[in-house]
């Protein structure tokens, strides 16, 4: 038996901007997590995926429709044969499972296809990549979103706080001094490729309009990088305020998020924003170790459904620099 399991994630800057170009920073949450176990099974079955927090079996091969459920899971399975070198279909049995929220902005599509490659390339004895994971995990997340930045699979599979540019070599940020973040979720339910699809509509029918929030989303998230690097962590509750309205500006904000935004602040956040597309799921509020579980706290009476509380400290930082892989 063979058990992977991959973090989930929080866009801290730049969320849609990303998807035309502009930098975003994410990092792991790993506090909610997704597991996939691996298991033999009697010759002759094949592969059977049961998803228990969808109730639902599928066995890899037999007739499946894009829009099921099961589809992207079977999709990843495929994908990682492949890309093993695995010929055939092998018997076995693969269980995953999941407490990330769906459709929250906290990367579960992501986090559930990362776990299902790590489990299979160690089923087989195969060391992946982080990088060969990331680029098996955005195949799935195409399925998914239709247009997917690629944020999501590579802050999950590398599992590291990132700074990512569409199409650019992953950049690992450097965190001059951690911080903490509670993320709380509205409990409504916002498919990403529904709010990514309006925004595309949006920005078309007024391409200016938009590319000048996106520029500024841009600029904000470098001013972030900075201030992430150099430990200023005041400077970023600020910049939280200014891409939250630049997110509302954009039409990704909703009367939920809106509330659990005023409630963190209300209750002495340095900043916050919503996380992810938007429209529901999580929002992100900036606080001090001390006052954390009070604005957890003030989060749930104002409606928010769950509230984490989440350290972002920084990994390997290499001579004090940025390290690129
Ligand atoms: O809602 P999530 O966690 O899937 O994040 C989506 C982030 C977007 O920038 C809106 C889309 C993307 O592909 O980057």
């Amino acid at each position: 038996m063979t058990t992977a399991h991959a973090p989930a994630k929080v866009i801290l800057f730049g969320e849609h901007a990303v998807v035309y170009g502009r930098p975003a920073i994410a990092v792991p949450v790993s506090q909610v997590r997704a597991c996939a176990v691996v298991d033999d099974a009697p010759k002759g079955q094949g592969i059977v995926i049961h998803a228990t927090d969808l109730k639902l079996q599928q066995q890899v091969g037999a007739p499946i429709i894009t829009d099921d459920p099961a589809y992207p899971l079977e999709a990843t399975v495929r994908h990682t044969l492949e890309r093993l070198g695995i010929e055939g279909i092998p018997d076995l049995t693969l269980t995953v499972s999941s407490t990330v929220p769906m459709a929250s902005g906290l990367g579960s599509g992501a986090a559930v296809s990362t776990a299902i490659v790590r489990a299979l390339a160690q089923h087989f004895g195969r060391r992946l990549t982080s990088h060969e994971v990331s680029d098996l995990v955005y195949q799935t997340e195409l399925i998914h979103h239709g247009t997917p930045s690629g944020v999501d699979n590579t802050v999950i599979a590398f599992e590291r706080p990132v700074y990512f540019v569409k199409g650019k070599p992953i950049e690992i940020l450097h965190v001059g001094q951690p911080f903490w973040l509670v993320i709380g979720d509205t409990g409504t339910r916002s498919p990403t490729r529904d709010v990514v699809g309006d925004v595309r509509c949006a920005w078309q029918a007024k391409p200016d309009k938009y590319e000048a929030l996106f520029d500024r989303i841009g600029t904000i998230a470098v001013q972030a990088r900075e201030a992430i690097g150099a430990g200023e962590v005041r400077a970023l509750g600020k910049l939280m305020h200014e891409n939250q309205e630049l997110l509302q500006a954009i039409g990704v904000s909703s009367p939920e998020l809106e509330r659990l935004i005023g409630a963190a602040r209300a209750a002495g956040a340095m900043g916050a924003k919503l996380c992810g597309a938007g429209r529901g799921g999580n929002m992100i509020a900036l606080v001090s170790p001390e006052k954390a579980q009070a604005i957890a706290v003030a989060l749930r009476k104002s409606g928010a459904v769950n509230a984490i509380v989440s350290e972002v400290k920084l990994p390997q930082s290499v001579n004090g620099k940025q390290a690129s892989l």
